[in-house]
Parts: structure tokens; C-alpha cells; sequence
């Protein structure tokens, strides 16, 4: 079984020794765990779709401790992304830039441009650091499947195939970042995240195409199916017409008012906190999916803030196109 060893000075320091020598990191960030490699050792970043299972064409995010590390690793940065870097980093956006020479191409699956952003978790930014280089990190899971929130989550997913797990206890966001692109002229979202929308565009003063599906997508986030567990999951459009035959579990978001029977209930947040509901998300999908159900009803969840992020994750686990209409 792969070591897991509580953040420590002592802990860091080896963990940065792993990276520097090619080896496979899961640490916490404030939004989910990552699977991190030295950015610039190819076959260790070659390991990380090895052990993910993830496809080639998928690229990674690329992680630094200090906005000024952006320059080296992007060929041109725009005045609204050093706009949005001065506001929101460290944080939970992730910028699409052009990529420089130093960036290899299996990072960013053969794009010219490069995925990045600044963690605001203390161990995340100690690791990258420690290592001396930036880190490239998937969330630690199974390509397709729930994202880690927690350490156990980790080694449950990938457990076999990794050096070390650094364990910082439940990530305090629990959605994965926004993913802004910023390499053509208008901003697009790719994927909604920890950070609303709607702070993006107060800061930029303008409204921001959204682009978060797509069958041939340029940010896999955006497939139709992914974040699933591996139990079938139907988003509850109608109270009145449950499923009723098997064992059946449900995802609420708030307290339930209705009577019908559930084999299992989870409560995304009992009075309809958004941020509370995106921080249980991920980890009352495991549990569900732990549950031995045949099938898992979601209820929707109001679309602002937060809450975009949430319903994205929720129908990409029901796999059903949806485009998120605005
Ligand atoms: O919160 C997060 O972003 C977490 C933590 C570990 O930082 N990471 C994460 O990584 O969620 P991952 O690999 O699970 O999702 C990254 C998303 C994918 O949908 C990927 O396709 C997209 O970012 N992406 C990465 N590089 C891209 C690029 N150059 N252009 C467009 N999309 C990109
Ligand atoms: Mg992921």
C-alpha cells in the first residue's frame, strides 16, 4: 500500500525529494487532491496518465507557488489575465495562456496553450516550493471518476501506483478550480469551479462565454460523462416520478420536505448553503456510491455562485448532454 504521511516539515521535505526524482505526489490543494510530477520530467508527467488512466489528449493543470513563475512558462501574458492573477490568486482559477518553449507538449497533450494556476492551500504551495519547480497535477483519481476530497479517497482510487500521499485532512472548497481560457480574444469559461463566474466578470466588467461541453472537447472536464460515480445517477426533475424498484439513494441538497422512502439519504447542506453543499459534494458522492444502490437520484441545485459548479458535476456524472445554458 502507498505511505500516507501527515503534513509535516519532514513530510514536505520527502515529498519534494520524490518529485524532484521523477516520482508521483498526492497532496491537497483547497479544492481537491492532486497527483503531482516535476512539470519539466516527461516521463514522470507520462506516469500520471499511466496511473490515472487518462486519455493522451487530456492535458494537465499546471501548479505554482508565485504569480511570477507564469512568465517562464507562458509565451504572453494578457493584461486581463494579470489583471485576474492580482485578484484571485492564490485560488481556485485555473488561466489558459499560450505556452512557452519550456512547457512539454505531454503536459498540455499537444496544444499550444498551457493550463495554470496558484494554489492557495498552505501544503500545496509548501510542496511546490520544496520541489524548486512547478508541479503538474491532475485531481488524484480515476480518469472519469469522483474526485478526491479526502486522503482515503486517494489511496482507494490510486493507492497502488503512487510513491506518497500527503495527507492535509478534507479539502476545504471540494469542486475543482474554475477553468478560464484566456488564449483567444474573448475570456471563455471551460469549466465552472470554486470560483463563481460571477466574480470573474464583476472584476473583468464584462459577461464570459460559456463552453462546457463539448464531444471533442479542449478541457476534458467538458465531456459529457465524467466526475461519475460508478453507480448510475439521475438528476430528480420530478418528485412524482421516482424510481421505485431496487435500492435507491438520494442526494439532497437540503433537508428533505417530501415523504419518499430512501434507502440512503445524504444532505448536501441542511439549510442551502452553497459552499457548504460544493465543500460535501464529492464526498457524499463516494459515499453513496459506496452504498451498494442501484441507483442514485441528485437534486437539482440552484444555478448561482457555487451552485453552477455543482449542477455541472452532477450532470456530467448523469452523462446525459445538457449544455449549461447561462
Ligand atoms: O482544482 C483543480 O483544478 C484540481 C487541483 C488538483 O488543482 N485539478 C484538476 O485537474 O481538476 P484535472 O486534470 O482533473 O482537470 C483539469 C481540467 C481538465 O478538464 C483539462 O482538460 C483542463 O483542465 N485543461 C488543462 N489544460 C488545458 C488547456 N491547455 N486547455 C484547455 N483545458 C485545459
Ligand atoms: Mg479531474
Amino acid at each position: 500500500m502507498v505511505e500516507v504521511l501527515e503534513a509535516s516539515g519532514e513530510a514536505l521535505d520527502r515529498a519534494a525529494l520524490i518529485i524532484r526524482r521523477g516520482g508521483l505526489v498526492a497532496f491537497p490543494t483547497e479544492t481537491v487532491y492532486g497527483l503531482g510530477a516535476s512539470v519539466f520530467n516527461q516521463e514522470a508527467v507520462a506516469k500520471i496518465f499511466e496511473v490515472k488512466k487518462r486519455p493522451r489528449f487530456d492535458p494537465i493543470i499546471v501548479h505554482v507557488s508565485n504569480p511570477e513563475q507564469v512568465e517562464h512558462l507562458c509565451s504572453e501574458v494578457s493584461k486581463t489575465a494579470e489583471k485576474l492573477i492580482e485578484k484571485f490568486w492564490p485560488g481556485p482559477l485555473t488561466l489558459v495562456l499560450p505556452k512557452s518553449d519550456s512547457v512539454p507538449y505531454i503536459v498540455t497533450a499537444g496544444l499550444g496553450t498551457v493550463a495554470i494556476r496558484m494554489p492557495s492551500h498552505p501544503i500545496a504551495l509548501e510542496l511546490i516550493r520544496r520541489s524548486g519547480t512547478p508541479i503538474a497535477a491532475p485531481s488524484a483519481n480515476l480518469f472519469g471518476f469522483l474526485s478526491p476530497t479526502t486522503p482515503q479517497h486517494v489511496v482507494e482510487q490510486l493507492g497502488e501506483e503512487i510513491d506518497l500521499v500527503i495527507d492535509g485532512g478534507r479539502t476545504p472548497i471540494g469542486v475543482e478550480s474554475t477553468v478560464l481560457d484566456l488564449s483567444s480574444k474573448r475570456p471563455t469559461l471551460l469549466r465552472p469551479g470554486g470560483l463563481p463566474l460571477e466574480e470573474i466578470e464583476k472584476v473583468l466588467g464584462q459577461k464570459i462565454g460559456v463552453s462546457t461541453i463539448s464531444k471533442k472537447p479542449s478541457s476534458p472536464g467538458q465531456l459529457p460523462k465524467h466526475y461519475s460515480p460508478r453507480t448510475p445517477l439521475k438528476i430528480l426533475r420530478n418528485h412524482k416520478k421516482v424510481e421505485t424498484k431496487g435500492r435507491i439513494g438520494l442526494l439532497a441538497f437540503k433537508k428533505p420536505k417530501h415523504q419518499i422512502h430512501f434507502e440512503v439519504v445524504e444532505v448536501l447542506s441542511s439549510s442551502g448553503n452553497l459552499r457548504e453543499a460544493a465543500y460535501n459534494l464529492f464526498s457524499s458522492l463516494h459515499k453513496l456510491d459506496k452504498a451498494g444502490l442501484d441507483l442514485i437520484y441528485a437534486e437539482p441545485i440552484p444555478e448561482t455562485g457555487l451552485g453552477r459548479a455543482i449542477m455541472d458535476r452532477l450532470r456530467k456524472a448523469e452523462g446525459i448532454e445538457n449544455p449549461t445554458n447561462r
